[in-house]
């Protein structure tokens, strides 16, 4: 039987990449539900199958306000896709200015939904294995999301556990004792990870390389030099927490029960109407009842931020938008109040049994582009070929290597301070009138990649575009 808006899914654009694929964003023409769907070749590697068969397992088993929720699986030869919760808030990174942080108190929302989402993780014998910011997403009301449970594992299984070996993760995330021989218990490895991820919210930059003590910034953490950065710029309060999130011996690291009854975290930021949503999980639980908690308090977050967006983007100066507060391009912007009333599809299993659900090519350029939030993008007041041309200049200038992939975009390859790989790649779009230039790492640390960004934008100041739009309120 024919269901009848099976063909009606519209692949829109990439939203992320790495070296298992893409992550596209797929939405139905006639209902506006979005989904995102993870596309990889299986063919690429060899344990590429298995390791999709364990991603799809442990994807099933989860269900929590703090995970990606999973939809479905679908195999084409030896393609198979993905179908996850859409999260249209973009990656935690892009909230993280270079060398400053967030402000404290987004941080701290951020840290509790975390907390929630790894305690959850845990509590159901899985470890994620790569907590970083570009793996912790947004929804629309700025709820944190776990996502990509490509590399994780289960750690305990019927009450029993079963102790780690393998060097997994992203080295300025991975903890010390993953960099010495011998097997170690998986939760302080997610713990330290996620402490690594507080540091860069709350400074902006990663501590060090890796943890090791031929590394010169982590023997000073070790001596305790918290008068250098990033430490420096951290208050007190969030400062202790962190010493104990990241000590060298696991079995002295803090547990989730003893972060819920640390003083930062307990603390609460209401400050005035804009932060009421603030308080979720600002009450100190340890009675260990806090996942639930945290994950009505982050429903509720969601639904308050939302009715406050609505409310403040008519007298705050700062408008709510898909394009992220860094930079607010474009001329009058049709599709915005549709783009914010993005809902989550009601009927997946639809989805899953269209044939030709990813055979909609050529819809992935236009307005759609504006869906997702990221910062690491803005429009240029000249035209394409001179925008091409400017960007090329500034590129070879600071020594990148620049690769026309095709006709609107370009992949830039380069080394980043800490000399490791940095690869991303720029599209051009031509935009009402306008070119829009947008960034998308594709290998590297993404705070690197962002301070690129910042470097290369600057460069380009003259031809950046300024203008500001004033949105429509959005669609609740
Ligand atoms: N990038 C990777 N996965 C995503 C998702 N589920 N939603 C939005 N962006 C993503």
């Amino acid at each position: 039987m024919a269901v009848p808006f099976v063909q009606d899914w519209d692949l829109v654009q990439t939203l992320g990449e790495g070296a298992y694929g893409e992550v596209r964003l797929l939405v139905n023409r006639q209902t506006g539900e979005a989904v995102a769907v993870k596309v990889v070749d299986t063919s690429r590697a060899a344990d590429c199958a298995e390791n999709m068969k364990k991603e799809v397992c442990i994807n099933r088993l989860l269900s929590h306000a703090a995970i990606v929720r999973y939809f479905g699986h679908r195999r084409e030869g030896p393609t198979q896709y993905l179908f996850l919760e859409y999260c249209s808030g973009g990656e935690l990174f892009d909230r993280i200015e270079p060398d400053v942080g967030m402000p404290e108190s987004d941080a701290h929302r951020f840290f509790q939904q975390l907390m929630a989402g790894v305690e959850y993780l845990h509590s159901v014998g899985i470890t994620h294995r790569d907590i970083k910011p570009e793996n912790l997403l947004l929804d629309e009301g700025d709820n944190l999301k776990i996502s990509d449970f490509g590399l994780a594992t289960m750690f305990r299984h019927r009450g029993r556990e079963r102790r780690l070996g393998r060097l997994c993760g992203t080295m300025p995330y991975v903890a010390p004792e993953l960099l010495s021989p011998g097997e170690f218990h998986a939760p302080p490895v997610d713990l330290w990870a996620c402490g690594i991820v507080l540091t860069a919210m709350l400074a902006g930059e990663l501590p060090w390389d890796q943890p090791s003590e031929s590394c010169q910034e982590y023997s000073d953490w070790l001596q305790k030099k918290t008068f250098l950065t990033p430490w420096k710029k951290i208050n007190a309060a969030p400062l202790s927490l962190l010493s104990r999130m990241l000590l060298h011996d696991p079995d002295k690291r803090i547990t989730i029960p003893d972060i819920k009854k640390d003083r930062w975290y307990c603390r609460s930021f209401r400050t005035g109407a804009k932060r009421l949503s603030s308080s979720s999980g600002g009450q100190c639980d340890s009675q260990g009842s806090g996942n639930k908690m945290l994950r009505a308090d982050s429903e509720q977050t969601g639904r308050t931020r939302r009715e406050e967006g609505a409310q403040v983007s008519s007298s705050q100066p700062e408008p709510v938008t898909a394009l992220g507060s860094w930079e607010v391009g474009g001329g009058s912007v049709p599709g915005v109040g549709q783009l914010l009333s993005f809902s989550q599809p009601a009927c997946p299993e639809h989805m899953l049994l269209s044939s030709q659900l990813l055979g909609t090519p050529g819809s992935s350029q236009g307005p759609w582009q504006r869906l997702v939030r990221r910062m690491t993008r803005f429009f240029t007041a000249v035209g394409e070929d001179r925008t091409c041309s400017a960007l090329r200049d500034v590129c070879l200038g600071m020594g990148h290597t620049w690769k026309q992939s095709c006709t609107n975009q370009v992949t830039v390859s380069t080394t980043d301070r800490r000399n490791n790989k940095l690869i991303f790649k720029v599209h051009l779009l031509e935009m009402e009138q306008r070119i829009l230039v947008d960034f998308r790492l594709s290998k590297g640390d993404g705070l690197e990649f962002k301070r690129l960004f910042l470097k290369i934008k600057q460069q380009l100041g003259d031809i950046v575009s300024h203008q500001k739009v004033s949105l429509p309120l959005p669609v609740t």
